[in-house]
């Protein structure tokens, strides 16, 4: 018994040794920012902006393995598939895409049910939803 845990301890001092290697901040270019009224704005930095966004808060915790392997992949992941940071780069095809997905995404898995467990502050209400879809709706009404 007393064996198994020093090998289980050894492991988990072991895995730290792989670091997560993922900026907390990327390089913005002017400009090129999602420039949104306010509320919205705080909606999405409060629930969206840590795996969607140039600016992450890592919590401690995030650079402890085996959580930081899964916050890289989440963040990484994230930015990789809509980086609202970015938002003014991408081609009007592209943000339809996304003024599209966006509503469908926050009424299933948006924020991550992982994310949650430790940041209930992101969880959107109804009058958030209503205002992401309805932003979403208006903006995409731009591009017909
Ligand atoms: C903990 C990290 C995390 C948070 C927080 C998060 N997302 Fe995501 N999101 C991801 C990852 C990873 C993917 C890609 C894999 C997937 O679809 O599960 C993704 C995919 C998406 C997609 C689909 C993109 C595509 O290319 O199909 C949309 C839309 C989206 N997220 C919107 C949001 C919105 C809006 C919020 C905030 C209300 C949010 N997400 C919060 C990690 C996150």
């Amino acid at each position: 018994m007393k064996k198994l845990l020093i090998i289980l301890m050894l492991i988990f001092i072991g895995i730290q040794l792989v670091p997560m290697n993922v900026p907390a901040d990327l390089p913005v270019k002017e400009g090129d920012a999602l420039e949104a009224p306010e509320e919205l704005q705080a909606i999405l930095k409060r629930s969206c902006f840590d795996c969607h966004s140039s600016h992450t808060t890592f919590p401690w915790y995030s650079n402890i393995a085996p959580v930081s392997w899964f916050t890289k992949h989440h963040v990484e992941e994230g930015r990789e598939h809509l980086n609202f940071s970015t938002w003014n780069s991408y081609e009007d095809k592209k943000k339809l895409k996304y003024l599209e997905k966006i509503p469908k995404a926050i009424e299933s898995e948006m924020p991550m049910a992982s994310y949650l467990i430790m940041h209930a502050e992101a969880k959107l209400s109804d009058a958030d939803k209503k205002t992401i879809s309805d932003w979403a709706a208006e903006a995409a009404f731009d591009f017909e």
